[in-house]
Parts: structure tokens; C-alpha cells; sequence
């Protein structure tokens, strides 16, 4: 008789909600929230997600047998949504008339004076009618502990489990589990030394451990590397809103001047030491937003980010230097909101002290449900943990329905813009781009993670820097100084980026150099002015669609890459379904899409 399989869900209930599934010790599907209910980082109860994952797997919910939580605790704020409700402006008066008057004079406020109006954005399912709004520091003990408590509650009920069924596992331990289980590295039972940062999950900023054959050894964890927080606070100084667009600080930063970047420099400097594997605040440091705020008054925004992006890269690569220093190990791999800071990972790959590095795909919060599943295998003792494969590829999300492909096709938009073509081929794809055009790529299963691989995709010739023009002007509203990316065949990699330890290049989690060929033929797809990378490798086994359309071009053009930028919307989540195209790209007044492939059929604006 064949035996069950262990079916695991894996939730993260805080910002960024997502679920996972793993059966057997392998992992099917995993989905964020967001692109369910259609706001960016939406968080609270994942249903749509958990619904999406036992779809794809085929699975009936009371079949699971196992719930794994990416956290032991999640804040109130968090469960009433509070990252992605809150606008810039919503923050500023957060700031001074909450942080400030509370860090500063010691008064006594609660949120729920500032915002006395406050309803979360989108459904987060649990019943927030029970639990008063506000941050944990100005609630009762007794409201904290009534809202972890529905939390519970709401998760057994929603499974119809027994509480012993559901585990709740340390944030930065299920970071630390999702790298290690994902990185291919790991089969060759050498020792593998792993980083975990973030803006906080159980209290904790940052953790080191050791993996070995699988055992897991905790060697520091702590709450003194604020490098995250402040990245944030920096954010919003300048402007953008935290906890989504650190990534424009980041794309800024290369333009900065070293004359503008030395004074911010130094106050990152006097602000944030490392200190062996800990690391030392300056006290003065309460408010970091006051903090920062008073002391970078007078530089320019291009050497603020700049300054304080030379100061990340050299904080953390000395952490891993000491890191790797005290326990001999250097085979790296990383995980935490921290490390979706693509030039810390590329600087962390090019120490000496560095033999391999490996950065998952959606190494944020996201991705907590897998990390917590693997825990929990191993805390139950359960052999299937061996079954847990490397991650091969980052497309979690599930094929499209095809009737939700002629969904789109029949979208008013389409019918009165748009010509049909069935059964077009990547030679048609490819053709299009040879003459300069811009083509939306809807294929196979969607990503997981916040970067488009192909399969959500915006697409161009990357020599073509007027591609870049385009883009910006007549698609997605993007920021001007914000670089494209390129996805480039397998077999092509070594022609345009230089990556001589085979760091892990499938996610574009890590930047790199490019080589001369790369500066000429991918001019439009790489930083306008570092000239780094941050690629995709597109294999002919795992993304054969991709795959095909490079190819194509290839043989067009001798290009074997594309530029790619992600299948959305400025502010809204990557597409999920075709019809979000028309209802929420097209429909815009300022965007001109010419062409639309959406699995294997060409629709083509009418002349
Ligand atoms: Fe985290």
C-alpha cells in the first residue's frame, strides 16, 4: 500500500505574506499575497496564496498535515497590514508626531491617535475587530497577547488541525533554512557558513550558523546590525517609501561622485560599527530618521545614497570576513530582506576570503514558508528532509489556465486595439525586437520572488539604448535613473559577464562586471553608469520558451541576450493573470504596449 505523502503548508502572515507547499520534502509551489489581492507587499492571513499553492499541487486543504509559521510572533501593526497601507506622507507624520515626541520627550502616545481613521489595505482575513490597532510598545499586555492568540486560533480553525500540527518557527532560522536547502552547494558536504539580516523578525537583525551534512548549528544571532532599518530611514529621507524602493537608493548610488559620498559616508561611519560578528550603535542613534535627518541636511540625495552604499558594502563584507575568520568556513550562503541589496552581494562574492556564494530567489520575508518547512522536517526528525532538492529554478507560481488566456483575448481593450496572431513563434518574437519594438512575455509558470525571469516579462533588443527610452516613456513610468536588466542564454554568460567562481547567476540576486562585449551588446541592460550586471541565466531545460526567443534573436542578431524588466505596472505587483494586462497595464492612459506574447499568441497594437 502506498504510504501518504507528508503534506506541509508554509505560511508568512506578517508583511509580505506568501505560502508555500512542500510534499514529501519537495517543494511545489509557493506564491506571494500580493499578487492574489494585487497590492505589493499586501501582508496578514495568506489566503489566496495557500488556496493558490494547493491548487497547483493538487492538494485539498484538509489533506495537509502539517502548518509551518515563518515567525513565532508577528507585531499588531504588521497583522492590520500597517507596510503597505501607509503612504510617504503617512510616515513623515508617523515620524513627528509619534517617534519623535515618544524617543525624544518621553510622552506617551498610541498610534491610534495618529491615524484614528486607519483601515488596513486589501483583506487580511483575521479578525482585526478583536485586536486594537497600534504598535506593541503602546498596546496592553493583554491586547498583545489576545492578537497572538487569534492568530493561532485562526490558523488551526482555517486547517481544521490540532495545535500540535502547527509549528511556529524562528524568523532568521527559517531565513538561515531556505538558503541552505536552496543553494546547490550543499551536496558536497562541505561545511556552509550562513548570514541571515533583515529589518527584525523575532526580535532578532542578523544570525550566523553553521550547516553540516545537514546539522544545524546556531553560532551568533543578534539585534545590533541595524544596517537594514537605516537603509529604510534613508528611503524615506529621500523621498521613496521603505520597505519597497531601498533598491533606488541603490540605483542612485553609482552616480554619486566620491567628493558628494564622503560626507555621508562618515556619518553612516559614526552611526554603525562591526565588531566581531556583533556589531556597536552610536547611542545617540534613538530616532534614526531624526538622526539621520539633522545630520545629512546639508548633502546632495546622489551622495547620500552613494555614501551609504560604499558604507553597507564595507560593513558587511567585514562581518563576513570576520565571520569567516572565526570559523574557517568559506562557502557562504545568505538569506534576509538585507541581501536584496544586489552590490553588497556582489562585493561579498568578490572578497578573497569568499570561495562560493549563493543567494536564493525571493530571499525577503517571502520566502520564510519555505525556509519554515524545512524546520520543521528536521524538528520532527522526519527522513523526508533528504528529499529536499537544490533550487533549480524560481518559477513556483503555477501555469496559466488557458481560458484565462482567452480571458484577455476577449478584453474590450484587445478586441478594439489589438490583432491576433495563434501560433505565433519565438522567430516572430524575435523579429519584433530586431526592429527596435518592445514585447510583453506572458509564458509558462509565474515567478516567485520580486524579479521577473521571463515569464512575466517586459522584453527588448539590450544594445538599443533607446530601448531604455521607451521603456521609461511609453510602458511602465520608471524611474529615469533606474537600470534594465539582461537575460542571457546559458551558453553565452562567460562572453558577457565576468563571474569566475561560478557565483549562483540564475535569480539575479548578485551583480557583476561585464565584460567589453557585454558594455557593446547588453548597453541597455546594464547600469548606465557602473556598467555591472545583474543577469539571468536562461536554460534551454528550464525556461524552453525563454530560452527559445533568445535563441532566436541570437541567430538574428548575434545577440544571445534580451533585456528584461518585469510585467507590471509602477506600483503594482508583477501580473499573475493574463487579463491584468488589459485591466491593469493597458488601461492606463500613458501606456503604449505594441506587443503582447501570451503563451504562444502575438497580439500586436493595430496600426
Ligand atoms: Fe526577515
Amino acid at each position: 500500500m502506498n504510504k501518504k505523502p507528508l503534506i506541509i503548508i508554509g505560511i508568512n502572515d506578517s508583511h509580505d505574506a506568501s505560502a508555500s507547499i512542500v510534499i514529501d520534502g519537495k517543494l511545489i509551489a509557493a506564491v506571494s499575497e500580493e499578487r492574489l489581492q494585487r497590492i505589493k507587499s499586501m501582508g496578514g492571513f495568506p489566503k489566496g496564496a495557500i488556496e493558490e499553492c494547493l491548487r497547483i499541487a493538487g492538494v485539498k486543504k484538509e489533506e495537509v498535515d502539517y502548518v509551518a509559521v515563518g515567525s513565532k510572533h508577528v507585531s499588531v501593526d504588521n497583522l492590520y497590514n500597517i507596510v503597505p497601507t501607509l503612504t510617504i506622507k503617512d510616515l513623515y507624520k508617523l515620524e513627528e508626531e509619534y517617534w519623535q515626541p515618544t524617543l525624544y520627550q518621553n510622552k506617551k502616545i498610541k498610534l491610534k491617535d495618529i491615524f484614528p481613521n486607519y483601515k488596513p489595505k486589501g483583506t487580511i482575513y483575521y479578525p482585526l475587530q478583536k485586536i486594537p490597532f497600534g504598535f506593541n510598545r503602546d498596546l496592553k499586555e493583554s491586547d498583545i497577547k489576545r492578537a497572538a492568540e487569534i492568530r493561532k486560533n485562526y490558523i488551526a480553525e482555517y486547517f481544521a488541525l490540532p495545535s500540535e500540527k502547527i509549528f511556529f518557527i524562528d524568523h532568521h532560522t527559517a531565513h538561515a533554512y531556505y538558503s541552505y536547502y536552496s543553494n546547490p552547494f550543499r551536496n558536497q558536504n562541505k561545511k556552509t557558513l550562513v548570514l541571515t539580516s533583515d529589518a527584525g523578525g523575532d526580535g532578532i537583525y542578523e544570525s550566523i550558523s553553521i550547516f553540516e551534512n545537514g546539522k544545524y548549528n546556531e553560532i551568533y544571532k543578534g539585534h545590533s546590525n541595524t544596517l537594514a532599518p537605516i537603509y529604510s530611514y534613508i528611503t524615506l529621507l529621500l523621498g521613496m517609501k521603505p520597505n519597497e524602493h531601498e533598491y533606488k537608493v541603490m540605483g542612485l548610488a553609482p552616480y554619486a561622485k566620491a567628493h558628494e559620498k564622503k560626507g555621508p559616508y562618515e556619518v553612516f561611519q559614526n552611526a554603525l560599527e562591526v565588531d566581531g560578528l556583533q556589531f556597536k550603535n552610536n547611542p545617540e542613534m534613538k530616532d534614526r530618521f531624526k538622526y539621520f535627518g539633522d545630520r545629512l541636511k546639508f548633502y546632495r540625495f546622489d551622495g547620500i545614497a552613494g555614501g551609504l552604499q560604499d558604507f553597507a558594502e564595507k560593513l558587511i563584507t567585514t562581518w563576513v570576513k570576520n565571520a569567516v575568520k572565526k570559523t574557517g568556513i568559506d562557502n557562504i550562503a545568505i538569506s534576509g530582506g538585507l541581501f536584496l541589496n544586489i552590490k553588497i552581494n556582489k562585493a561579498i562574492s568578490e572578497m578573497s576570503e569568499v570561495k562560493s556564494l549563493f543567494v536564493p530567489p525571493g530571499l525577503g520575508d517571502e520566502s520564510l514558508p519555505i525556509g519554515a518547512s524545512y524546520v520543521l522536517l528536521d524538528q520532527i526528525k522526519n527522513t523526508s528532509l533528504e528529499n529536499v532538492k537544490p533550487l533549480k529554478n524560481a518559477y513556483l507560481g503555477g501555469e496559466t489556465d488557458p481560458k484565462d488566456v482567452e480571458a484577455l483575448i476577449k478584453h474590450p481593450i484587445i478586441k478594439k486595439y489589438y490583432s491576433v496572431k495563434r501560433n505565433a513563434t519565438a522567430n516572430d518574437v524575435a523579429k519584433l525586437l530586431k526592429k527596435g519594438e518592445i514585447c510583453a512575455l506572458f509564458s509558462g509558470a509565474m515567478e516567485f520572488g520580486p524579479r521577473a525571469l521571463g515569464h512575466r516579462s517586459i522584453i527588448a533588443d539590450p544594445s538599443r539604448r533607446e530601448s531604455v527610452i521607451k521603456i521609461n516613456e511609453a510602458i511602465k513610468m520608471r524611474d529615469f535613473w533606474m537600470p534594465f536588466t539582461p537575460s542571457v542564454l546559458s551558453e553565452r554568460m562567460s562572453d558577457y559577464i565576468v563571474n569566475k567562481k561560478r557565483i549562483s547567476d540564475s535569480f539575479m540576486t548578485v551583480s557583476f562586471e561585464s565584460t567589453d562585449l557585454g558594455k557593446k551588446d547588453l548597453a541597455a541592460a546594464i547600469h548606465p553608469y557602473d556598467l555591472t550586471a545583474r543577469p539571468q541565466r536562461v536554460e534551454k531545460e528550464i525556461s524552453p520558451v525563454y530560452y527559445g526567443i533568445i535563441k532566436a534573436f541570437e541567430k538574428q542578431t548575434g545577440i544571445g541576450a534580451v533585456l528584461n524588466t518585469s510585467l507590471n505596472i509602477h506600483g503594482k505587483p508583477i501580473v499573475r493573470k493574463p487579463v491584468e494586462i488589459a485591466d491593469e497595464i493597458l488601461s492606463n492612459a500613458d501606456v503604449r504596449l505594441d506587443n503582447i506574447y501570451v503563451e504562444g499568441i502575438l497580439l500586436s497594437k493595430k496600426q
